[in-house]
């Protein structure tokens, strides 16, 4: 049962150094007697270029750090293992790590979006959540947000979102995701933030600990069974521990405190042997109602609703052990959203389209060419052949004098067609190139004003604290004026009462809100600027 797990820890092992007590050598192992003084001419003349040791030892701390990540750079990671239930699973997917039973060895690396990797954990943002599942068939990566949802609909805007999001570009600060005016400007402008927006003035954005934080793939995804049918999917991951989140003042004294609250919490509790647990469920809709539904599958700012589509309980993850090494494994993990395995595959939705192309567009640069999948932690357990060679940071010595298909000389790697191969699934897509997002995608309010009206009136008041806290602190007048008009289509209580935070006027109640008679992104008030 365990093999798999193993078999990652065994790769691991064969990678781990233990420098200790061993003979100081230089990098091509000639050993150094001395290590403090660099070589000089006399006591106290001019250091000599013939130093190789004292060079080499610099340019090597010179280079010690990698770019973080552009997004997600502060986190923290866990190795453990994933088992499906019963495998009943089985039905929808040929993915073997869903429907096995096996343990399957994973790593999760949890964190804080906006700010940079030296930031606070207890600061008011979304969490990423992402998981690698080292499965028999290749790596699937589940590279999920502790929401349901997210800010944009289309992966086109993530570039004006993050320059949104992340400090102010004259003077970097805050570090806060949210508490300053260009975060509330675009949001304010980009109406299907809304829903998303709500949920960050959440305690949800606040959570107490990694342990105790619900995970999402967010998108659609689609299961694929033996006969090639597809299944849409939405992924959840549900704590043992159950959710819980500290309030606003706790967050900000532990953020003074202890900065490292969050990931202090997951490391501890693995060495205490309190190992996390989440269980995995499932949201599945046939293909045939993919159309049955007042909102689009396809638009990542919507939920299923559970009364709609029931989450069914599919497996369960256990997190038993800490890292060896935070840069070789947590820093240097490269989750994709394009990595999937037979049994799994894309939608349409335009977030996840682009999601595919950054990841790893991102990872050359951050990870330093295109090997960065041979690095341990990357590394699959499955047998890895491809006609792939060379390029920066190349462990491998690939023997033969063939590294193409099809050749008659022998060698290379054939493509071999079995049940373990990949096979994209076969959508039949037709229609006009445009640059125009489907009306589906622009009921904007209704499930916004779900997710108000499902709160409970303690939960109500810390979101109308927090959007008089974050947008109180927005300079411009007319971003917090906008922001709650935009409120106001959500509910009007709502916006009355952050309006009467941020000192301006208490909007009218009689808005039009609400799902479809909402206006077009066209036609929501935006400053008018003419061009030169
Ligand atoms: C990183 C989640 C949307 C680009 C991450 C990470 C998570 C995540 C969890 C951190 C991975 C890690 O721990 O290493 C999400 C979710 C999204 C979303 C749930 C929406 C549903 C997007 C979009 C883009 C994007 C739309 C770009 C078009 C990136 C990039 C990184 C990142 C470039 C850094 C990756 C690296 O350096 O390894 N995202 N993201 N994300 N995300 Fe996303």
């Amino acid at each position: 049962m365990a093999e798999h797990t193993d078999a990652k820890q065994r790769q691991l092992d064969e990678h781990r150094v233990d420098d200790s007590d061993r003979a100081l050598t230089t990098q091509q192992g000639v050993r150094v007697d001395h290590d403090d003084d660099s070589l000089t001419t006399g006591g106290r003349g001019p250091t000599l270029l013939e130093d190789f040791h004292a060079r080499e030892k610099i340019t090597h701390f010179d280079h010690e750090r990698i770019p973080e990540r552009v997004v997600h750079a502060r986190g923290a990671g866990a190795y453990g293992y994933f088992e499906a239930y019963d495998g009943w699973l089985s039905d929808y997917t040929t993915a073997e790590f869903l429907t096995s039973g096996e343990r399957i060895p994973v790593f999760v690396r949890f964190s804080t979006v906006a700010g940079s990797r030296g930031s606070a954990d207890t600061v008011r943002d979304v969490r990423g959540f992402a998981t690698k599942f080292y499965t028999r068939q290749g790596n699937y990566d589940l590279v999920g947000n502790n929401m349901p949802v997210f800010f944009i609909h289309d992966g086109i805007k993530f570039p004006d979102f993050v320059h949104a999001v992340k400090p102010e570009p004259p003077n970097e600060i805050p570090q806060a995701q949210s508490a300053h005016d260009t975060f509330w400007d675009f949001v304010s402008l980009q109406p299907e933030s809304l829903h998303m927006v709500l949920w960050l003035m959440s305690d949800r954005a606040l959570p107490r600990s990694y342990r105790m934080m619900q995970g999402f793939g967010v998108h659609t995804f689609r299961l694929v069974d033996a006969e090639g049918r597809g299944t849409f999917v939405k992924f959840h991951w549900k704590p043992r521990l159950g959710t819980h989140s500290l309030v606003w003042d706790e967050c900000q004294k532990v953020a003074g405190k202890d900065p490292d609250f969050n990931r202090r919490d997951l490391w501890d509790s693995i060495e205490a042997g309190r190992f996390p647990e989440w269980e995995l469920g499932v949201q599945l809709v046939d293909e045939a109602d993919e159309h049955s539904f007042d909102f689009d599958l396809l638009d990542a700012t919507k939920i299923i609703p559970e009364e709609e589509v029931p989450v069914r309980p599919a497996g369960r993850m256990v997190l038993d052990r800490n890292p060896e090494n935070f840069f070789a494994e947590t820093e240097q993990i490269a989750f994709h959203t394009a990595n999937v395995v037979p049994g799994i595959d894309f939608t349409n939705d335009p977030l996840l389209q682009a999601r595919n192309f950054s990841y790893l567009d991102t990872q050359l640069i951050r990870l330093g060419g295109p090997n960065f999948s041979q690095l341990p932690v990357n590394r699959p357990v499955a047998a890895v052949h491809h006609n792939q060679r060379d390029g920066y940071g190349q462990h491998y010595i690939h023997k033969g004098q063939t590294s193409y298909f099809k050749n008659s000389l022998g060698g290379g790697c054939p493509a071999v067609a079995d049940a373990d191969t990949f096979r994209h699934y076969t959508e039949a897509v037709s229609g006009k190139k445009i640059r125009e997002r489907s009306p589906s995608f622009q009921d904007y309010y209704s499930q916004a004003t779900l997710f108000w009206n499902s709160m409970t009136v303690v939960e109500r008041e810390h979101i109308v604290a927090a959007f008089r806290f974050e947008l109180g602190k927005v300079v411009d007048k007319d971003i917090r004026a906008r922001t709650v008009h935009e409120l106001n289509r959500v509910d009007h209580d709502l916006a009355a009462r952050v309006a009467a935070g941020v000192g301006v006027p208490e909007p009218g109640s009689g808005e039009p809100n609400h799902g479809r008679t909402s206006p077009a992104l066209s036609q929501v008030a935006a400053p008018v600027r003419s061009v030169a």
